[in-house]
């Protein structure tokens, strides 16, 4: 779906470069492939091959697919990991139902991870699907965790990032990463926002500023769902 199948091709790309240990590689199958095994085998397969690797660490649902029920969708995937395509398999934008229906709907593979919207501003996976992930041992791929740069302007982030040192991107990032069990996945394409970004990690928010950012977009929370 990426570039009209170019992003694959380009990170394979990378990969020759930097060395394929060094990078943890995650695709995503698109909806519209997981109406049989073979289906998902071919569509797999075709992204490893622009890929230019034997297996992916990681290979994800995009989307449910709502055309099949969830243990179909869910066991046509599960070949990827049961032919050695993938060293693990998740999901993406599953809510809570469809999770727990993927995970008892796998025979052999254990799905790991929800890749799903999250960050300081956007709570609403905290009400039911969080707390079954960490009870679960899930792990959350938070995405659009800087809410595409909007976190900068937000004046509470703004005043925590100024009294500790940090940046607003590092301290919304951290907020995330001081969640059990969730892992913020931002996207740049600058070289300086990478190491802002790298600057998010080794340190902890106060528990009193985390109280402060749990506060933040209650209202959001309240009303969504
Ligand atoms: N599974 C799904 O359905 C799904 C949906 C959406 C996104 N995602 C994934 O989640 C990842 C991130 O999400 P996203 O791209 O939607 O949003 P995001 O990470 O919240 O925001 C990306 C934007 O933030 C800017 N940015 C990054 N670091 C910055 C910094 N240090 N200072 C200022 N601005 C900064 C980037 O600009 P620069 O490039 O100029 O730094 C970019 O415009 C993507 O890579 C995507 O793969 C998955």
């Amino acid at each position: 779906m990426y570039d009209a199948r170019r992003a694959e091709e380009f990170v394979g790309e990378v990969l020759k470069i930097v060395g394929r240990g060094k990078v943890f590689v995650t695709t995503k199958i698109l909806l519209k492939h997981l109406a049989s095994e073979n289906k998902v085998l071919k569509a797999a397969k075709a992204s490893l091959k622009r890929l230019g690797v034997s297996e992916v660490d990681l290979f994800l649902i995009h989307w449910p697919n709502s055309w099949l029920t969830i243990e179909e969708q869910a066991r046509n995937f599960e070949a990827v990991y049961l032919k050695g395509l993938a060293r693990y398999i998740g999901v993406s934008n599953f809510n809570l139902s469809e999770l727990k229906k993927a995970i008892e709907a796998t025979r052999k593979a254990e799905i790991v991870v929800n890749q799903v919207y999250y960050s300081v501003l956007n709570k609403s996976i905290e009400k039911d699907l969080l707390p079954y992930a960490i009870k679960s041992g899930i792990t959350i791929q938070a995405y659009t965790p800087l809410e595409k740069g909007a976190v900068i302007s937000n004046k509470t982030i703004r005043k925590i990032a100024e009294k500790i040192g940090k940046t607003p991107v590092q301290v919304t990032l951290n907020y995330l990463i001081s969640r059990p069990r969730t892992i913020p996945i931002p996207k740049t394409e600058r070289k300086n926002h990478v190491e802002e970004i790298l600057g998010s990690m080794r340190w902890r928010l106060s528990e009193k500023d985390i109280g402060t950012l749990e506060e933040l977009s209650k209202w959001y929370r309240k009303w969504i769902l």
